[in-house]
């Protein structure tokens, strides 16, 4: 699979035709909403755990030296906490660009925290696309988000950002915080 994935999510027109779309936020969108919204909502979808598991050669690392960011890696039963966002179709387009270092479009059901559910997206970096990284141990996680940086800005402020938004929703993620005690450890 090609590194940029927006021709491909462009072809994803499943919601074209709806007037607003949900989009599930799990990693950076649930902190860095830069684009307008209709509503926001925190909310969850199950069979989906979050890792850091993908490369970040474009926002939190450089080609030489790619960070590491957050994806959903499939897991029966599980439940990953994040924010929904009602956007119109429109969004899309800037959506895409921002995800386009391997995260793709992916139809999914949303529940939301207050009750009640929509059918909608969230954009998933698979373990085919060739900026993944996969399963590390911790230390190891830690150590290359401590020493990587790109346009975005330094790596160690998306997982720092993240785990305070997590912590602020009162969802607490063991994966992400235990990245974030080895990172403090790198000091
Ligand atoms: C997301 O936040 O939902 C996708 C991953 C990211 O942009 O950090």
């Amino acid at each position: 699979m090609s590194l940029n994935t927006v021709a491909i999510n462009q072809r994803m027109t499943q919601f074209d035709d709806h007037a607003e779309v949900w989009l599930f936020g799990y990693g950076s969108l649930i902190y860095k909403a830069d684009f307008p919204f209709l509503a926001r909502r925190p909310a969850s979808i199950t069979g989906w755990t979050r890792r850091f598991w993908q490369g970040s050669h474009d926002h939190r690392g450089t080609p030489d030296a790619p960070g590491r960011v957050a994806t959903l890696v499939a897991e029966p039963g599980a439940v990953c906490h994040g924010m929904a966002y009602l956007v119109t179709p429109e969004e899309f387009a800037h959506l895409d660009y921002r995800e386009k270092n391997g995260y793709l479009r992916v139809a999914t059901c949303i529940a939301f925290d207050a009750g009640g559910s929509a059918e909608g997206l969230v954009y998933i970096a698979a373990d085919d696309n060739a900026a993944f990284l996969g399963a590390a141990p911790d230390r190891v996680i830690a150590a290359q988000i401590a020493g990587a940086s790109g346009p975005s800005g330094p790596n160690r402020d998306y997982l720092q950002a993240l785990a305070q938004a997590l912590r602020d929703m009162g969802k607490p993620d063991d994966h992400v915080f235990a990245i974030e005690r080895q990172l403090a450890r790198l000091g």
